[in-house]
């Protein structure tokens, strides 16, 4: 099988001496005893499914990969306009780094720093992106990139442009989006900047037909960590008894994503018994839509000054351009 291009970023890998990971059974375990079951989304990043996840980006409902691949490719002059030549371009869960190129010949950067915690993924990608820039330095990191992350030395400096695609800042609440941003520009430093994929609100219809596909790739997706729960944690949960179902929180402005009962079940994971009647769900993925003044408050919220803001033709998608705001610039 050939290896995922787009490797989720939000995964953080604790292996327990007795091979079970221990971070995980802990996260499903506490998720399936609150009273709203939920497991956390970095969860479902097993072999299967991060083949999955890369099914799902290129699906014909799934628009923003695609969305903000024309961008990258159309806008370079512009983000080049705005950035200055000799930026260290550190890019945050690089995964295969597929979308990173089309920056990189755009801006002319001084180095380029991808991060990731999954380190064989992280050299391997890295190593091709450096055999297609000559000359380009290419000095990969492995980290957990939610908290601040030591940049190589050679990089004292520069100035950086951080680079978070794919709006994967909206699978995090906003509480934790904030402490996120603030981390990346700790890690980045004064004078940084951010360019930053913030997903559009728009027709539920759109956005659920996106989390929803009829050919049932995202609910496959869904519904594998259930398995995963199975083999890994010693669980019998019935998996076909389950269904996956996507809706628009308009409150909150996002995509959910749950696993719903389908009749009342008892089952065992780990040892522990938990029982949920027909129609409960575990909930299993947020992704948080934004406007422009969303996307400006969450930025300013956490240390970030907008500068510009880009969307594909169909203004499905943005991707927002930030400077790292002065620290006593307000009274
Ligand atoms: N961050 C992207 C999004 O929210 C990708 C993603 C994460 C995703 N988990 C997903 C896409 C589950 C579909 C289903 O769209």
């Amino acid at each position: 099988m050939a290896e995922p291009h787009l490797k989720p970023t939000l995964r953080i890998v604790d292996e327990g001496a007795d091979g079970v990971d221990r971070a995980f059974r802990a996260d499903v375990l506490a998720g399936l005893s609150q009273r709203q079951k939920a497991v956390p989304a970095r969860w479902f990043y097993d072999e299967r499914g991060s083949q999955l996840f890369e099914d799902i980006t290129r699906l014909a409902e799934y628009y923003p990969t695609r969305a903000e691949t024309q961008i990258l490719a159309a806008r370079g002059a512009e983000f080049a306009a705005l950035t200055g030549k000799g930026r260290a371009v550190v890019e945050f869960g690089s995964g295969s780094s597929v979308k990173t190129p089309h920056l990189l010949r755009a801006i002319a950067p001084a180095a380029y720093v991808p991060i990731d915690i999954s380190g064989d993924f992280l050299r391997e990608s890295a190593a091709s992106l450096a055999a297609d820039f000559p000359g380009l330095p290419v000095l990969p990191v492995e980290a957990d990139f939610t908290k601040k992350v030591a940049l190589p030395s050679q990089l004292a400096g520069s100035p950086m442009l951080g680079f978070f695609p794919g709006s994967t800042i909206g699978n995090l609440v906003p509480s934790s989006a904030v402490d996120l941003l603030r981390s990346m520009r700790e890690t980045l430093g004064e004078g940084s900047q951010l360019l930053i994929g913030m997903d559009r609100i728009k027709d539920p219809a759109i956005l659920i037909a996106a989390y929803d596909d009829p050919e049932g790739v995202t609910a496959a997706f869904n519904l594998n960590l259930l398995s995963r729960i199975n083999r890994e944690l010693d669980g019998d949960i019935p998996v076909e008894q389950f269904a996956h179902h996507a809706l628009w929180n308009d409150q909150l402005a996002r995509i959910e994503m749950h696993l719903v009962a389908q009749r009342n079940v008892a089952f065992e994971v780990a040892g522990q018994r938990f029982a949920m009647r027909s129609g409960q769900t575990i909930h299993t993925e947020n992704s948080h839509k934004y406007d422009p003044r969303s996307a400006t408050m969450l930025l300013v919220a956490s240390g970030w000054t907008p500068l510009a803001e880009w969307q594909d033709d169909d203004a499905r998608f943005g991707l927002v351009l930030a400077e790292a705001s002065e620290p006593r610039s307000a009274p």
